[in-house]
């Protein structure tokens, strides 16, 4: 893969000296870095340590005219995924929400498209002052994003209050939430796809077939897996909810662009079936609104068949997911049905669900039996988030 790249501005404040250290550690995550000094950043930190940590690549003079640093400010933002500036201190930002670009960091910023990341650090009092309150109200409006400032010890004496500029640490989890890197886990390096949502099987232009299903569980997973670092891949139906940051998100509607959507995007280590998939789609789909003929007898409505994802999934695929996980929603016999569902389909672990239980469909809770060669576990009642990261710890401990 590809590194990601983060164009740093440095500007002239003193936790200037802390943006060695962010170099560093967005090189440890596996980021390319450049940077631009202001010149006022230049009296806090030298451009030798900067340039030395970031392998030669600094840029610090609009005029520079080495060979392929023509129309520099340009270039430099259109190479990178990300801009951060740090510290953005209040003299930048002022810049910045007026537009003006008369040295490097200030005309990098303005023929910038990429996303931009601020992390302000300045006196308490210029970041209170309604000057810089208009300008980071501007700035946020026009689409820039914040990190900090904290609220804690400046590095003037006796002074506290908000200005301190968040730490490295910090300003790379907000980078990669923007970017959508996946963060460091027990699941870091591992692809996990899931579906999730009913899908709806058109009859006509305004009815369809589904089962009825919020998502929210398959979402649950979802949050839960790229928390513990995996690459996730969402394929969704129809669903009210919006997809965690940073959760690669597929939207389609019916079983077949489901089960096409799956094949696009394996291979994956752990694949989680949490779909409520329509067993059936009408064979033939009207063009236009199907009417009542007054004859008082209803329309034939002829079904086929839809494909059964998960049982692809666990035994056609090539290469096959190291884990498949399908989901069983049963109103009766669960166990007995689930396990011999768990055995039909192919797939390594089963989540049953008893949906018979008031406030299951739809709701926030859910009780869950997890059904696996080695037995059978039943889970206490809980949330549905909570039945997910209990669901993502199982799962950390099969792989390690
Ligand atoms: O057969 P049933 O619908 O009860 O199976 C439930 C499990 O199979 C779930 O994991 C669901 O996502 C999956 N499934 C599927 N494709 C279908 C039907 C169900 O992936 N067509």
């Amino acid at each position: 893969m590809n590194p990601k790249k983060i164009l740093l501005i440095i500007g002239g404040g003193i936790a200037a000296y802390k943006t060695l250290e962010l170099i560093r550690r967005a090189q440890d995550r596996g980021f390319e870095i450049s940077v631009v000094m202001t010149g006022a950043a230049q009296h806090f930190v030298t451009p030798l340590s900067v340039s030395t940590l970031a392998k030669g690549r600094l840029y610090s003079d609009l005029f520079d005219r080495q060979e392929d640093m023509d129309v520099g400010h340009i270039r430099l933002s259109r190479q990178a995924d990300i801009v951060v500036v740090a510290p953005a201190t209040a003299d930048l930002m002022a810049k910045m929400s007026h537009g003006l670009a008369d040295d490097l960091a200030s005309a990098t910023l303005l023929a910038n498209d990429k996303p931009v990341l601020l992390a302000p650090g300045m006196n308490p009092n210029m970041w209170e002052h309604p000057a810089t309150r208009r300008n980071r109200a501007q700035l946020a409006e026009d689409g820039v994003q914040f990190v900090g400032p904290m609220a804690g010890e400046m590095a003037e004496a006796n002074e506290a209050g908000t200005g301190r500029m968040a730490e490295p640490d910090e300003i790379l989890e907000a980078v990669q939430a923007i970017l959508g890197v996946p963060k460091a886990g027990p699941l870091s390096g591992k692809h996990v796809l899931i579906t999730a949502g009913p899908t709806h099987e058109p009859i006509d232009p305004v009815r369809y077939i589904a089962n009825r299903s919020s998502g929210k569980q398959g979402y649950a997973i979802a949050r839960a897996a790229q928390a513990a670092g995996a690459k996730v891949t969402l394929v969704s139906g129809p669903v009210d909810i919006a997809a965690p940051d940073g959760v690669k998100l597929v939207s389609v509607q019916t079983a077949r662009q489901m089960k096409q959507a799956v094949i696009e995007a394996l291979p994956a280590d752990i694949a989680i079936m949490c779909a409520a998939v329509a067993d059936w789609r009408a064979t033939h789909e009207a063009d236009r609104k199907q009417k009542k003929d007054g004859s008082g007898k209803p329309a034939a409505l002829e079904l086929t068949e839809n494909p059964d994802i998960l049982a692809y999934v666990a035994q056609q695929s090539d290469p096959r997911p190291a884990l498949v996980i399908g989901f069983a929603a049963e109103t009766d016999n669960l166990i007995d049905n689930a396990t011999s569902k768990r055995l039909r389909k192919g797939c390594d672990w089963l989540v049953a669900n008893d949906v018979s239980q008031e406030g299951v469909m739809g709701g926030d809770h859910n009780a869950v039996h997890l059904i696996r060669d080695s037995g059978i576990e039943a889970w206490p009642q809980a949330g549905k988030q909570a039945v997910a990261e209990r669901l993502m710890s199982e799962i950390i401990q099969h792989f390690q």
